[in-house]
C-alpha cells in the first residue's frame, strides 16, 4: 500500500490508475475520507469500495476547520499505524495523509458554504462544522478525482451537505452512503466512543434505543412526527444524564423537518453522554 502525503503525489496516483485502467472499467478510482482512529465502519466503506472499484485510497486527515474552538480537535485519537494496517487489510491501494499545511496553504482564503443544509442538525449546535466539512471533502474530492467517494450513513447530515455540494459544483464524483455499522448491543460504531466511561458506554445505549424505538412505531404504521419523537424522547427522559441536543425527523435532502414519515425520510438524534456527543440515526424504509 501507498503512503501519499501531497495533494500532488495524490493526484499523480489517481491519474496513473486511470490510465492503466481498462476501456470498459466504470469505478477506477475510490476515495474513503476519514478522520482516521479507524473502526469496523471505516472498515465497511474501504471493503464496499474495493468491491467496486479498483483503486481505493483512503484519507486520514483530522480535519482542524470541522472543529470548534471548545470541541476535541487536540484529543481525537490519532492511530496512524492501526489505521494502515486495517486499510490494506481491507483492500485499500493508497492512504493519504497530509498535513494540515499541505491541505491549507498558507493565507488560505477559499471555503465551501453550502447555506441553509449547514445550519441543520449538527450544524446548529456545531457552527461551522459543516463548512469545515465540505471545504475539506470539496479538496480532497478536486485531488483525488475519484469516480466514487464513500460516505457511512452514520453521518446523514453530513451525506446530505455533500451531496448538495456534489451537485452545486458539479463535481463527477458519485456519493455512495453505507449502512451504520454496530456493536453487537445497538451502539453505532465511532472514533469518540473511546472517550466513554464504562458507565457512560451503558448510558450512550440511549441513542441507539431511540432509534429502535422509532423503528417499531414505524413498522407499527405510525408516522405521524410528532408521535416519533414524542417516542423517542420518552426513551431518553429514562436516562436523564444523557443530554439531548436534536430529535428530529426530517425529508434527507433539505434536513428540513417533515410532519409524516415517508420512505427516505431520516430520523435523527444527537445527544451528550457527558462531554461526549454522540449521534444516531435511521432512514424511514
Ligand atoms: P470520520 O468520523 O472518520 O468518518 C469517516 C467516514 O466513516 C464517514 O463517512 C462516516 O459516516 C463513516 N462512519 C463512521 N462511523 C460509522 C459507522 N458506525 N458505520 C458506518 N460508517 C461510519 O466523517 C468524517 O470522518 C469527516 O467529517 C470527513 C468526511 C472525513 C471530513 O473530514
Amino acid at each position: 500500500m501507498e503512503i501519499l502525503r501531497t495533494v500532488e503525489e495524490l493526484r499523480r496516483w489517481s491519474r496513473t490508475a486511470r490510465r492503466r485502467a481498462a476501456a470498459h472499467e466504470n469505478c477506477v478510482v475510490a476515495l474513503v475520507p476519514t478522520m482516521g482512529a479507524l473502526h469496523a465502519g471505516h472498515a465497511s466503506l474501504i471493503r464496499a469500495a474495493a468491491q467496486s472499484c479498483g483503486n481505493v485510497a483512503v484519507s486520514i486527515f483530522v480535519n482542524p476547520t470541522q472543529f470548534g474552538p471548545d470541541e476535541d480537535y487536540a484529543k481525537y485519537p490519532r492511530s496512524f499505524a492501526a489505521d494502515c494496517e486495517l486499510a490494506a487489510a481491507e483492500g485499500a491501494a493508497a492512504v493519504f495523509v497530509p498535513s494540515v499545511e499541505e491541505i491549507y496553504p498558507e493565507g488560505g482564503a477559499t471555503f465551501v458554504d453550502v447555506d441553509g443544509l449547514s445550519e441543520r442538525l449538527d450544524g446548529k449546535s456545531r457552527p461551522g462544522h459543516f463548512r469545515g466539512v465540505a471545504t475539506v471533502v470539496a479538496k480532497l474530492l478536486l485531488a483525488a478525482e475519484p469516480d466514487k467517494a464513500f460516505f457511512g450513513q452514520k453521518d446523514a447530515a453530513q451525506v446530505a451537505v455533500l451531496r448538495r455540494m456534489v451537485t452545486d459544483l458539479r463535481i463527477g464524483t458519485e456519493i455512495v452512503v453505507c449502512p451504520i455499522v454496530r456493536e453487537a448491543d445497538g451502539l453505532a460504531l465511532s472514533s469518540r466512543n473511546v472517550y466513554l466511561s464504562t458507565e457512560g458506554r451503558k448510558r450512550a445505549l440511549t441513542l441507539s434505543r431511540a432509534v429502535r424505538r422509532v423503528e417499531a412505531l414505524v413498522k407499527h404504521g405510525e408516522r405521524r412526527a410528532e408521535a416519533l419523537i414524542a417516542a423517542a424522547r420518552v426513551t431518553f427522559s429514562v436516562e436523564p444524564s444523557v443530554r439531548v441536543d436534536y430529535v428530529e425527523l426530517v425529508d434527507w435532502a433539505t434536513l428540513l423537518p417533515v410532519e409524516t414519515a415517508a420512505p427516505g425520510t431520516l430520523f435523527a438524534v444527537a445527544a451528550w453522554v457527558g462531554p461526549t456527543r454522540l449521534i444516531d440515526n435511521t432512514v424511514i424504509g
